[in-house]
């Protein structure tokens, strides 16, 4: 049942256009298709007709206005074949009427109903739930859509056409894969603007939402023109039809969804208002809105051949909101959020049993591979490729990509091509970054001797299941060198590692010399800055090296990567030798926090400690079993020291950065409150929590509030849960938080427990996965010490809810069962424990095949 990158064959039909007619209901809607096909020149197929199909009842079909019977097609639970020889000839024209239950429709995936509206969600392959259609990205078509409903509001994809009271028209010139199809109908409201692009044209803008929301949505505009003018100032990429639509939806199993001109949304990552919204949900909004926007040309205009090539989208775009936000608030910041991102959720990943491909060789459900891997190890693909040939080079590729493709549905050697093509560099080893899974780990060693530095750098790449043996990657490695007092010696320039190793050699006297200082004994190598290339470094650095780098380092992502390493190792020293931590890192500490020329937000960031899961990895590394009770207090014990070692200087932070009353999301403003907020919960751990009271009492907006709350919750205060609780609980997103909070911040041994208790709570509903994540996903990835109790508590709860909400919704039930893909980092009797509930979920009666792909890969099978 895997489908292989190595049997794909191009269709035998493609698409000339396709009309549809809806007949909206919400137990039986009608679907009414007419669609002309013709012979595929290219088709290596049989020449069969081949439709996708599933959970459709068809009432009727023709091909040229003969009605077919049963007699004259093969249909089965996944489509309809229509056999050559009942063809009619190279062109004809298919007419089907089916039905289907939009109300019914759980796994929300297709058309649905969400709170009394309807939408879709076709990608990867929902489009087969809406009518028989060759339900693959290489096949594109022109879509005509005609909607007959009483709801008010009825949209697809591309221009609106003709309308009347209870039906609508639009037309979607570009062709486009069935995954790009989206339909919304309901009871909505819109904030409306207009943009003009670079050529002169107007594009109406609407952002649509229930009633009593439409005051949510004016950050999710700004975001949207401010995206269409980047695009057109970085890339040349101008918008396309006269309209641009975005639908906040509450029940949706991922975050946003790039549908020609009718992007679909999470509603969370739409609305918002200072009140209800924090300061990273106004960043995500940011980001998501202008990821969605971008894929107008880097999905859309040029699309995938097959779901094997999805990073070539997704890389690609993912890449560009990351080179938006950084332009947009701080690079720095950016990068290093980027790179926390990217090691708690693909480094995880590539050291697991789901390690796969950025370009995965085969799936069995394609939704289990909208992973980290695809996303964010592709967008770090494209970031080496960029800095290889240079930003010039890039911009010229990237031309060239969008005029060569424009309309097509590549593969990643395409891509790879174009670059080829323009700068000359061969890629064929690049490409490996494309087809080897597992994060390379490279080590840095050096000699001094006379004056000559030599830097050898080495390389390796773990075996990955059913990859044990690999290649050398190509690892652009941005370098400095800097001198002992801290003074730069070697201005930043890049190294490449593309064999086993190499070595580097560097004349101190003359670089001593042009940096006018006196030839230092010895120099510090800034390695890998920028974070430029997806690999665990192990930079052979002394704990003074590191002081050094974390106090002088230009380069502000080694900068802030030095502090946190030497924290990681004080950590780990508390952890296994009980030392007590390392006061001249607290000093160091105490002097970047007092700089005022460091931005606040990168001064946060200095002051957060690795993650407990980070430090679980880190334990594994060393060979250790990682114990999530003691890794829970270590960090605990190291928060407390850092406040009674910062103590003042925290305090004096808390004041200064108070941003005043009159809200903004802008970086600047959320930079403040995040380390404001950052020195309250530190502070909590040595002064109490009566200034997380007053904060509380004192917030205007939630970022504060949940601040606060959490640090009241965590300080075992009981009764601010229920003050939140009646104060929100008529806002779903604001709810979500209540939910995720207090199991996220439950004290270990209670964590289960609260969790379990708020599966209880009247407003706890487990179909909406948005409130399934908080509870389920508060305790699994933000509760790790609860979630890996001794008992097995947490795992027995993960397990019961994804047998449970798999036979509804097996896309989140699949996604949300990566909690155990780390179960063979710990003990005898916690695997023994995993593996018990990988068993029973792999037994459950009628077990999906999203939970079965990701159980059996878990489990090695
Ligand atoms: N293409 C969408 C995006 O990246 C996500 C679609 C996710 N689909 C899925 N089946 N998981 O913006
Ligand atoms: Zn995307």
């Amino acid at each position: 049942q895997a489908i292989r990158l190595a049997d794909h064959r191009p269709p035998s039909h493609l698409v000339e256009s396709v009309a549809l007619t809806f007949r909206l209901a919400p137990r039986g809607t009608r679907v009414l298709s007419t669609i002309r096909f013709r012979a595929n020149p290219d088709g290596l197929a049989d020449g069969n007709l081949r439709l996708d199909g599933e959970n459709l009842r068809l009432i009727s079909c023709a091909i040229d206005g003969q009605p077919l019977t049963a007699l004259d097609y093969l249909l089965t639970p996944e489509g309809l074949t229509v056999p050559a020889e009942r063809l009619p000839g190279p062109a004809f024209t298919w007419t089907a009427e089916v039905e289907i239950d939009p109300a019914d429709n759980t796994a929300l995936e297709g058309l649905y109903t969400s709170g009394g509206m309807f939408c879709t969600q076709c990608e990867a392959e929902g489009f087969r739930k809406i009518t028989f259609y060759p339900d693959r990205p290489d096949v594109m078509a022109p879509f005509t859509v005609r909607i007959e409903s009483d709801l008010p509001v009825l949209l697809s994809n591309g221009n609106p056409g003709a309308s009347g009271p209870g039906w609508a028209e639009w037309h979607d010139p570009w062709p486009k894969p069935a995954y790009l199809f989206a339909l919304v109908a309901g009871e909505l409201v819109a904030q409306s603007d207009s943009f003009t692009t670079m050529s002169g044209r107007q594009v109406d803008l609407n952002v649509w939402v229930r009633p009593g929301d439409e005051g949510k949505c004016a950050y999710a505009m700004d975001a949207l023109k401010r995206s269409m003018r980047w695009d057109e100032e970085v890339y040349g990429r101008e918008y396309d039809l006269d309209v641009f639509n975005i639908v906040a939806v509450d029940d949706f199993n991922m975050g946003a969804m790039e549908n020609k001109g009718l992007n679909i949304f999470n509603s969370k990552y739409v609305l918002a208002s200072p009140e209800t919204a924090t300061d990273r949900d106004y960043e995500f909004i940011e980001s998501i809105v202008a990821h969605e926007y971008f894929h107008n040309w880097t999905g859309n205009r040029i699309t995938c051949r097959d779901w094997f090539q999805l990073c070539l989208k997704e890389g690609l775009t993912v890449f560009r909101d990351q080179q938006f936000s950084a332009d947009t608030r701080s690079a720095a910041v950016q990068r290093i959020e980027d790179v926390l991102q990217l090691r708690a959720r693909q480094f995880r990943e590539d050291a697991g049993p789901l390690a796969h491909n950025v370009r995965p060789d085969s799936y069995v459900e394609i939704n289990n591979f909208y992973t980290a891997t695809v996303y964010e190890k592709g967008a770090e693909v494209i970031g080496m490729l960029r800095r290889l040939v240079g930003a010039q080079g890039y911009r010229a590729a990237l031309d060239e990509y969008f005029r060569r493709h424009d309309g097509q549905a590549c593969t990643i050697e395409d891509w790879l091509a174009v670059f080829q093509d323009v700068t000359g560099r061969d890629l064929s080893q690049f490409k490996r970054w494309y087809t080897q899974a597992g994060t390379p780990r490279v080590t840095a060693r050096w000699t001094v001797e006379g004056a000559r530095l030599r830097l050898t750098l080495a390389q390796e790449v773990p075996a990955t299941p059913s990859q044990p043996l690999k290649e050398p990657a190509v690892i652009p490695v941005a370098m400095g060198l800097l001198a002992p007092d801290g003074t730069e010696l070697l201005p930043e320039t890049l190294a490449v590692l593309d064999g086993p190793e190499t070595t580097l050699e560097f004349d101190l006297a003359g670089l001593a010399a042009r940096a006018g200082v006196p030839v230092p004994d010895r120099a510090i190598p800034s390695l890998l800055r920028g974070f430029s290339a997806p690999v665990i470094l192990d930079a052979g650095l002394s704990r003074e090296d590191r002081l050094v780098l974390l106090a002088h380092d230009p380069d502000p992502f080694n900068r802030w990567e030095a502090g946190r390493s030497l924290m990681r190792g004080a950590l780990m020293a508390m952890l296994t030798d009980g030392a007590a931590p390392d006061p001249a890192l607290f000093d160091a500490l105490g002097r970047l926090l007092a700089d005022e020329r460091l931005d606040a937000a990168f001064r946060a960031l200095c002051l957060a400690l690795p993650s407990e899961d980070d430090l679980a990895q880190a334990a594994h590394d060393a060979r250790l079993v990682p114990d999530p009770t003691a890794i829970h207090a270590t960090r605990r014990a190291m928060q407390t020291a850092m406040a009674a070692a910062l103590r003042e200087p925290l305090a004096a932070l808390y004041d200064a950065m108070d941003p005043g009353p009159a809200y903004s999301p802008e970086a600047g403003q959320a930079a403040k409150r995040s380390l404001r907020n950052t020195a309250l919960a530190l502070l909590a751990r040595v002064e109490g929590p009566a200034r997380a009271r007053a904060h509380y009492d004192a917030a205007t907006n939630m970022t504060d509030e949940i601040a606060a709350f959490t640090v009241l919750l965590e300080a075992g205060d009981t009764e601010v849960a229920g003050r939140f609780h009646d104060r929100w609980k008529g806002d779903r997103l604001v709810m979500d938080k209540w939910f995720m909070a207090q199991v996220a911040h439950a004290a270990p041994e209670a964590a289960v427990a609260t969790a379990e208790a708020l599966t209880r709570h009247p407003l706890f509903d487990w179909t909406n996965p948005n409130r399934f994540r908080s509870v389920i996903g508060g305790l699994t990835a933000g509760n790790p010490a609860g979630f890996h109790d001794p008992t097995g508590a947490g795992y027995r709860f993960l397990a019961d809810w994804l047998i449970r909400l798999d036979a509804k919704n097996p896309q989140t039930a699949a996604r949300m069962s990566t909690a155990f893909e780390t179960w063979r980092r710990y003990d005898a009797d916690r695997q023994a424990l995993i593996s018990a509930e990988l068993d029973r979920i792999a037994g459950a009666d009628g077990l999906s095949r999203d939970l079965g792909e990701m159980v059996a890969r878990m489990r090695g099978a």
